[in-house]
This record gives C-alpha cells, structure tokens and sequence, in this order.
C-alpha cells in the first residue's frame, strides 16, 4: 500500500474508506501521477462537504516502518481536528519525513509585479565594476524627471573592431539637455556624446590599446551617462597621463566642433581676427582656447556680466566696450 484516504465526519469517527496497492509517489517525486485523482476527489469533496474531512496521505513504502508511523500520525490527526475548515488534509511521507504543503509569497516574483504595476523603486548603487551595463535614459521626453539609470540586458557580443571602456568621467553637452527635452529628435536612451575610461576590453581586430590604458570617447551615437561605453576603436583616443578623467571630457564633440569650423573652414591663421558669439559655453570656450593656440586675435560677445567676469579671470579677456545686450570683449 502506498497511500491512503481517509474521512472524518462531523462526528469525529475515522473511518478508512479506501486504500490503494503498489501505486506509489502520485506527490513529491511523482513517478505515478495518476494516483494524483485521488488527491483532485478529495479536494472536490471537500468543497461539495466541507463538513468533511478528506485526509489525504502518500506514503513511500507500506513495507516500510517509517510509513507505518505516518499512518499512525495521519491518524491521530484526523482524531484531533477540531475546525475542519482549517485543518491541513494533504499529507506527504518520504524517507520518513512528512510532508505538508504551504501556499509561499515569492517576495521575488511579488516585487517583479509590483514594480510593473508602480515602477521601478529608486535605490543607490555603485555602477563603477557592475556586473551588466548602466546607462542614463529618459523614460518621458520633455521632462528631466524621468531620467533614470538602468540596467541593460541581453548585449550582444563585442564587435572585432570595438573597445569597450569602463567610464570615470562623462561630459554634458548641450545636445543632452535638447534631447531629453525632446527639442532635438535623437536616442532618448543614449545620453552622454562624450567621456573618459579606461579600456576594458576589445575586439581581436583592435591592436592600438591595452586592456587599463587611458582613453576619450567622443562618442556620437551617445550612451555616455554609463558606467560601460562600447564605440569602434577608430574613434577611441588615448588620454596622456597629464590630462584627468574630468578635463578630457571637454576634449569632445565641442572641441572638435570649434576645431572644425576654425581650422578645416575657415583656416585660422596667426594674427587674423576671430569674433566668438556666446563665448562662455561649451563651444566658445573651445574656440577661445584654439585661437590662442592659433595665435589669432579673439573678441568675445558673451550675455552677463557674470560670463564676462569669469571670461577675464580665467581666460585673461579683457572688456573692450559694453554692447546692448551682449558685451563685447577682446583679448
Ligand atoms: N556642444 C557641441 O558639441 C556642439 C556641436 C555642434 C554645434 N553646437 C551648437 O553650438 C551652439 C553652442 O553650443 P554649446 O554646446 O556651446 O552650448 P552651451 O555651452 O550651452 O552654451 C550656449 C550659450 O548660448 C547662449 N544662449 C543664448 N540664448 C540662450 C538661451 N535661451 N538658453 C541657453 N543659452 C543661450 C548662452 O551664452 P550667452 O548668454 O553668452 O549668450 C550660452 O552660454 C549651439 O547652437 C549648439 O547647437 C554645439
């Protein structure tokens, strides 16, 4: 005999209403699943009596001693039920063990639905050596927000030609705060045009970078605001030893930008004149520093006192002559 049902009556008088033969494991280690309809009748009887006790119990090996207990213990049980609708009526015997089924939250698979419901819950994190990628993104275009950082699954692997760095700086660009506002259409899941590392790992086509050196990223597809950037090795630069993770940044899309304009367009020479509109921002500085490597003459126009003031202390650009709203200034 292998397992058993038995039923109680209000009138708490155990009464063995049938056993079965040789049909072992219908619950834990199934290897006979349809001794389970005994354990499916018991329960439907359960809801069509509920006065009634169906008291349920598989056992390994009626020749087994240990089952024999467990018999006894079902027994004793089922005599000892006082609120039937409470009562546990499934019972499990294995090596001696008996077994009791529990209706478990799973907190992960709880929290999972909560956070699809409600959204994600804030929590502070080191993303510096993470086990997956982090990235910025806005959730909302137009609105600051809903910027949030998160965890990219499922990447594919590193290309032949590509370096994957580990980001110590990032800088902001101005193109950032336009397309999390939504002003410019762009990535709003590739933040970041511009930071610094170190490499991490390349693909087997790379040969200029060692695995810690230095790098900049001016890094046009975005993705920045991360703790990880991948991008093709022919735009990774080493950064000199001289040069911190935090100045590099600013050696990216504005710098090339400026270097673009002044010195493949226009061909900025020593001694001719440059006008810089808005000098004080990304771009203007930019320009400001090549034309003094240029050695071109530089008038700025910037749009406060304040910008004004903080051009001559650190730049040694000297006010000229107050404009209306700008003021211009040279050097
Ligand atoms: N950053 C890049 O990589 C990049 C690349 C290509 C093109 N650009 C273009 O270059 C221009 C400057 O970019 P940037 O990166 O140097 O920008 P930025 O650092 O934010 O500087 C923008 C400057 O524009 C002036 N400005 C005038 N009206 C403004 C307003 N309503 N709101 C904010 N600023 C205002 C401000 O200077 P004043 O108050 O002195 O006028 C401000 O300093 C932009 O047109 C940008 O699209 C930038």
């Amino acid at each position: 005999m292998s397992g058993f049902v038995v039923n109680k009556r209000v009138s708490n008088i155990a009464e063995v209403i049938r056993c079965t033969t040789d049909l072992p494991r219908a619950q834990m280690k199934v290897t006979n699943p349809e001794l389970g309809l005994i354990f499916g009748t018991a329960r439907s009887l359960l809801k069509e009596y509920p006065m009634n006790l169906f008291l349920c119990l598989d056992i390994e090996d009626p020749t087994n001693e240990s089952s024999l207990t467990a018999i006894h213990t079902a027994l004793e049980h089922l005599n000892s039920v006082k609120e039937l609708a409470r009562s546990d009526s499934e019972f499990v015997e294995r090596d001696g063990l008996y077994h009791i089924s529990r209706v478990i939250s799973d907190d992960f698979i709880n929290k999972s639905d909560q956070e699809l419901k409600e959204g994600v819950a804030l929590r502070e994190e080191i993303i510096h050596n993470h086990n997956s990628t982090i990235r910025l993104h806005s959730e909302r275009l137009g609105t600051l927000d809903s910027l949030v950082y998160t965890e990219i699954l499922g990447l594919p692997p590193l290309k032949d030609d590509e370096v994957e760095v580990e980001v110590r700086a990032a800088g902001m660009n101005f193109k950032d705060l336009a397309c999390a506002m939504g002003v410019v259409p762009a990535n709003e899941h590739m933040l970041g045009f511009e930071c610094t590392g170190v490499v991490r790992e390349f693909g087997k086509n790379v040969t200029k970078f060692n695995i810690g050196d230095r790098v900049v990223v001016p890094n046009r597809e975005g993705g920045s605001f991360a703790n990880r950037v991948r991008y093709p090795a022919i735009g990774v630069f080493h950064l000199p030893d001289w040069i911190s993770f935090e100045d590099g940044t600013t050696l990216g899309v504005a710098m090339h930008t400026a270097l673009y304009c002044l010195v493949n367009l226009a061909n900025v020479q020593k001694g001719q004149s440059v006008l810089i509109h808005s000098a004080s921002g990304g771009v203007g500085l930019s320009a400001i520093d090549i034309c003094k490597y240029l050695g071109a003459e530089i008038y700025v126009t910037v749009g406060t006192e304040g910008k004004r003031d903080f051009l001559e202390k650190n730049y040694g650009i000297k006010v000229m002559k107050p404009f209306t709203r700008k003021v211009l200034i040279g050097a």
